[in-house]
C-alpha cells in the first residue's frame, strides 16, 4: 500500500480504533483523494493533520467508503435468473414444502430484500403454489437498517419497479410509497458484519442453510483477502440446493475464490 495512505490508516486505527484496512487499495486512494479535493488539500501531510485533530473527518471518510446506494430490482440479470431459473428449481426440489430461506447480505436500505419478497409473492400467485419463505436481510450500517425497516420510499426510489408491482405491493400516501405489511412480515432485518470472524452467519438466523444468498455490490470494495473471507462464509451458509447470486462485475471475484458452478455462462448466479 502507498506509504502515505498507510500512515493515514494506521493513525485512524491507533487513535480512533477504526479499522479501514480491509478496503480495496485503489478504492481507498480514490476516496481519500476525493476528500482531499473537497477540503482543497494538495498533500497527504495536510490531510494527515486534518485526521489527527478532527475526528469528524474520520467519520466522514468512513461514511464515504461505506457506500449504501441501492435500488429496487437493481441487477436485472440477477432478478431475471431468480425468476426464471432459481425459483422454479428450488420449488421443484423442495418436496416437503419446508420454508425457503434467503439471505440478503449488505441489504442497505432494504430494496434488495423487498424486491425478492415481491418476486416470491408474485411467483406464488402466478403458479398457485403456496409456500413459506423467510428473508434475513443484514447490513453493518444501523442507519441503513432503520430506513429499510420502515419500508417507505419516495417516488424516485420506486421508479425501477414494474407498475404492476407498485400497484399490488405498495400503498401510496401523499408522495411516499409504503410497502405492504404482508410483504414486510417475511423479512427480518439484522445488524451483521460480514467480516466478523467469530460467527458464520447472523446468529438470529439460527442455523444458516440458505437456499438463496444475494451478495450484490459489496465485494469489490474490499481487498482480496477480505473478499475471500466473505465468499467462504457465504458458500458455507448455502443449503445443498442453494444458489449464490452476485452482480456481473463481482462474478470473477467469486469464481477465482471458490469452485461453484455457474447456472449458465453469462450469468453471475452460482450453485453448489
Ligand atoms: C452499495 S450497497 C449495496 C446494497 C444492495 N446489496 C444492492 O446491491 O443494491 C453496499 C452495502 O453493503 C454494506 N456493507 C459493506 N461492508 C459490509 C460488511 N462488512 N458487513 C455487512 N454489510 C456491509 C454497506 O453498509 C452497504 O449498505
Amino acid at each position: 500500500m502507498d506509504n502515505s495512505a498507510n500512515q493515514i490508516l494506521q493513525l485512524i486505527l491507533q487513535k480512533y480504533h477504526m479499522n479501514l484496512l480491509a478496503y480495496d487499495e485503489d478504492y481507498l486512494m480514490k476516496t481519500i483523494h476525493k476528500r482531499m479535493a473537497f477540503l482543497q488539500y494538495k498533500s497527504f501531510d495536510e490531510y494527515l493533520l486534518e485526521i489527527t485533530y478532527n475526528q469528524g473527518e474520520v467519520h466522514t471518510l468512513s461514511d464515504a467508503l461505506n457506500i449504501n446506494y441501492s435500488q429496487f430490482f437493481r441487477e436485472q440479470q440477477g432478478f431475471f435468473a431468480l425468476e426464471q431459473v432459481v425459483m422454479p428449481s428450488l420449488f421443484s426440489q423442495n418436496k416437503n414444502n419446508r420454508e425457503i430461506r434467503i439471505w440478503s447480505v449488505g441489504c442497505s436500505t432494504g430494496q434488495e430484500a423487498y424486491s425478492v419478497a415481491i418476486l416470491l409473492h408474485h411467483y406464488s400467485v402466478l403458479t398457485g403454489k403456496k409456500f413459506r419463505y423467510r428473508i434475513f436481510a443484514s447490513d453493518i450500517s444501523i442507519s441503513s437498517l432503520e430506513y429499510a425497516k420502515r419500508g417507505i420510499y419516495n417516488e424516485h426510489e420506486v421508479e425501477s419497479i414494474r407498475y404492476e408491482f407498485i400497484k399490488k405491493y405498495f400503498v401510496k400516501i401523499e408522495n411516499t410509497y409504503h410497502i405492504l405489511q404482508e410483504i414486510k412480515d417475511h423479512i427480518t432485518f439484522l445488524e451483521y458484519d460480514l467480516l466478523d470472524t467469530k460467527t458464520r452467519i447472523p446468529t438470529e438466523s439460527i442455523y444458516g442453510e440458505f437456499d438463496i444468498v444475494l451478495c450484490n455490490n459489496i465485494l469489490y470494495y474490499y481487498r482480496d483477502e477480505f473478499q475471500k473471507i466473505i465468499i467462504n462464509k457465504l458458500v458455507k451458509s448455502l443449503s445443498p440446493i442453494g444458489f449464490l447470486i452476485t452482480t456481473k462485475s463481482e462474478k470473477m471475484i467469486v469464481s477465482k475464490n471458490v469452485e461453484l458452478k455457474n447456472i449458465n455462462v453469462e450469468s453471475s448466479v452460482f450453485r453448489k
